[in-house]
């Protein structure tokens, strides 16, 4: 297997075949990064199929163009965010899609090549933005209020320390600006006792995620992409979505049981109330995951959790 050097694509094959691709099928790929995914999809929905590739990121759509040459009457790249899928597709003539795929989070180049400060193993700049527009890492770590902090860091990354760790923030700040991702991850580090310090990961990595989700409005992001990719997703069209934290898991989850027409009403209801109505088949009652070849070729797909719907 070749190793793509800008990011391995993830669960590549189970993709493909949960798409059901077709030739001449609207391909929606909000997530573009190093085009692998993109790439194979090309070739399945040939000659006659486009694909539209999005993505945040300036230097993704640099890096997908110059990999794309020789597709380049296949595809549109487009430098945006996916949750602007209605606007992209207005925009470029679209009224649906056939097709949507989101491979969510980032890819390898960001996290050790970007300089952005993605990664606690690495001192650079604080700034963890995908794109370049809104607030940076730097302005939540140095001018969030404490309680702001403890907040996202509790939500965003499951943290139990949080409080410990937003009043060490706050405290070293008043000192010293926290610039870059070194710093931060030292003043983590010792905000939790040596005694609990996780067993397995980096301390920090916990509030690096919280922070990254904050600037980026990932789930907010995820929630609108859901809900107006349907909209504009064909009939017998499908939506696949690779997650890799419980938090993204649990909003595609959710959002793909609502629009099967899962009931949510109380069990003691003798006829259904909530309005559910079935709008999609699901097609991966579990979340489909990485076989263990993948995961030793490419330790990133042990997190991936894959779920597909089809719109009917
Ligand atoms: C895991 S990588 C995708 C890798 C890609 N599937 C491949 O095979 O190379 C995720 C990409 O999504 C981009 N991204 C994250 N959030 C985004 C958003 N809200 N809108 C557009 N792109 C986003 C990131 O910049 C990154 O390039």
């Amino acid at each position: 297997m070749i190793i793509n050097e800008y990011h391995e694509p993830v669960l590549l094959q189970e993709v493909l075949s949960y798409l059901d691709l077709k030739q001449g099928d609207t391909v929606f790929d909000g997530t573009l990064g190093g085009a692998g995914h993109t790439i194979a999809i090309i070739k399945e929905i040939a000659p006659t199929g486009k694909v539209i590739g999005v993505d945040l990121s300036s230097q993704a759509i640099s890096t997908a163009t110059r990999k794309l040459e020789r597709f380049k009457d296949k595809v549109i790249l487009v430098n945006d965010n996916f949750a602007n899928i209605k606007s992209i597709l207005e925009e470029l003539g679209f009224i649906t899609v056939d097709k949507i795929l989101l491979d969510l989070g980032l890819s390898s180049y960001q996290i050790e090549k970007s300089g952005k400060g993605f990664s606690y193993i690495r001192d650079e700049k604080l700034d963890m933005r995908f794109g370049s527009r809104g607030l940076s890492a730097y302005e939540v770590v140095n001018h969030y209020r404490e309680e702001d902090l403890k907040k996202i860091f509790y939500q965003y990354g499951e943290e139990k320390w949080a409080k410990m760790i937003a009043a060490n923030i706050v405290s070293k700040r008043e000192k010293e600006e926290i610039r870059t991702t070194g710093r931060l991850a030292e003043i983590v580090a010792e905000s939790i006792p040596r005694s609990r310090k996780p067993r397995k990961g980096h301390p920090a990595k916990r509030v690096f995620q919280a922070i990254r989700i904050e600037v980026n409005e990932e789930l907010k992001n995820l929630s609108t992409a859901i809900d107006d990719g349907f909209e504009v997703l064909s009939e017998g069209g499908r939506m696949a979505i690779i997650s890799y934290h419980s938090l993204e898991d649990r909003i595609v989850k959710n959002k793909f049981l609502d629009f099967k027409g899962k009931c949510t009403c109380p069990p003691d209801f003798p006829v259904c109330r909530c309005g559910a109505v079935k709008k999609a088949n699901l097609l991966t009652k579990k979340a489909v995951k990485a076989t263990l070849q993948e995961v030793e070729k490419n330790p990133r797909a042990s997190s991936a959790k894959l779920r597909v719907i089809e719109k009917i």
